[in-house]
């Protein structure tokens, strides 16, 4: 016994920034960010929080499937940066939800709601759980140096979330880590108030060599798409809708290429989210889901990879009319 997909939900902020936005307080041009990246627009968080883009997608994604807070086994969310460290977000929606199931969030970057998946799929396949909420939501704006164009001009905010309940539906699961602490570096603010603190503080904004983060990210997408077939005893053509991390168009471009797929199979949002870290797919999934592009029984695969560097790829079938 395994999970599907029986809700999703998303939500982004009010608040659209274009390329050429950013050209007005950065070194940078539209052609130049759309070239190398895919990316016109994104959203960025102004007034609003994040716990409630978060809720508001969770509450979809629950209404859609028909589920209570009541109903609700575990609650796990993806993220890197909640609003507030404890309660962790998993405990904020748990509460805006009327859920007391266990509640925790989980970090592994950009991969975070592909881990998420995999740790329900082994609650519920142990039964230890019916129904799981997944949730991811990423303040990527307030992590970012605004000075750095190399990295800023990539990133965007926003939530979404996925019920999943038990049933057939994942079909396999690959995850793994090759630790890097130099590539993509986002230092937090341990020790900063701390008078016993003789650690020189590093700037707290993200700091990344996009070239060796390229490299990796497409040798582990292609990794990733063939261990997951191979566990799933699919080939890469036997894959109805491709749902890659929305990090750069040239790295899905380059990491796909291998396999020949049809590119209309290939799901994207990065022109106008950018890359959203974890959050995503899951958004990407949902705002597919919603223009009815899936069909009962279509393959989904899910692939994507990270700071630390984590990776993964998940299959599932779509189960849904
Ligand atoms: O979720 C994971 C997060 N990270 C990533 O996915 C990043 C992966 N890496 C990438 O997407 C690409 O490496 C980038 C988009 C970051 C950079 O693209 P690139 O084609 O590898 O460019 P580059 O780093 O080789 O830079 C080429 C030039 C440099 O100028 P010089 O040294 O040739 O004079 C950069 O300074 O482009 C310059 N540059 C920019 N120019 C205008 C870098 N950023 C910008 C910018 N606007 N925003």
């Amino acid at each position: 016994m395994s999970f599907y997909i029986a809700g999703t939900g998303s939500a982004l902020p009010q608040k659209v920034v274009t390329n050429d936005d950013l050209a007005t307080f950065l070194d940078t041009s539209d052609e130049w960010i759309r070239t190398r990246t895919g990316i016109r627009s994104r959203h960025v968080l102004t007034d609003e929080r994040l716990d409630d883009l978060a809720i508001a997608s969770a509450k979809t994604a629950m209404g859609e499937a028909g589920a209570s807070g009541a109903e609700l086994d575990l609650i796990l969310c993806a993220t890197m940066r909640a609003d507030t460290f404890t309660p962790s977000l998993a405990c904020t929606v748990a509460e805006a939800v009327g859920a007391t199931a266990p509640a925790f969030d989980l970090n592994a970057a950009c991969v975070g709601v592909l881990y998420a998946m995999e740790i329900a799929d082994s609650f519920i396949s142990s039964g230890k759980a019916k129904t799981v909420l997944i949730v991811s939501a990423e303040a990527m704006s307030k992590l970012l140096d605004w000075t750095d164009r190399a990295s800023c001009v990539l990133f965007g905010d926003g939530a979404g979330a996925m019920v999943v309940r038990a049933g057939e539906g994942r079909l396999a699961g690959v995850l793994s880590t090759k630790p890097d602490s130099h590539v993509i570096r986002m230092p937090n603010i341990e020790g900063l108030n701390s008078p016993y603190n003789e650690i020189a503080q590093e700037k707290l904004a993200m700091h990344m060599d996009g070239g060796e983060v390229y490299k990796f990210a497409v040798n582990a997408m292609g990794r990733n798409i063939e261990e997951a077939c191979a566990r799933a005893g699919l080939t890469p053509a036997d894959i109805d809708w491709y749902l890659p991390h929305q990090a750069n168009l040239r790295i899905i471009d380059a990491s796909l290429k291998k396999f020949k797929i049809d590119k209309s199979k290939v799901l994207t949002n990065i022109a106008e989210c950018g890359n959203m870290s974890a959050t995503s797919v899951m958004v990407l999934l949902d705002q597919f889901a919603k223009k009815g592009t899936f069909k009962r029984g279509d393959k989904l695969l899910f692939v994507a990879f990270g700071g630390g560097l984590t990776s993964g790829a998940v299959i599932i079938t779509w189960n849904k009319d």
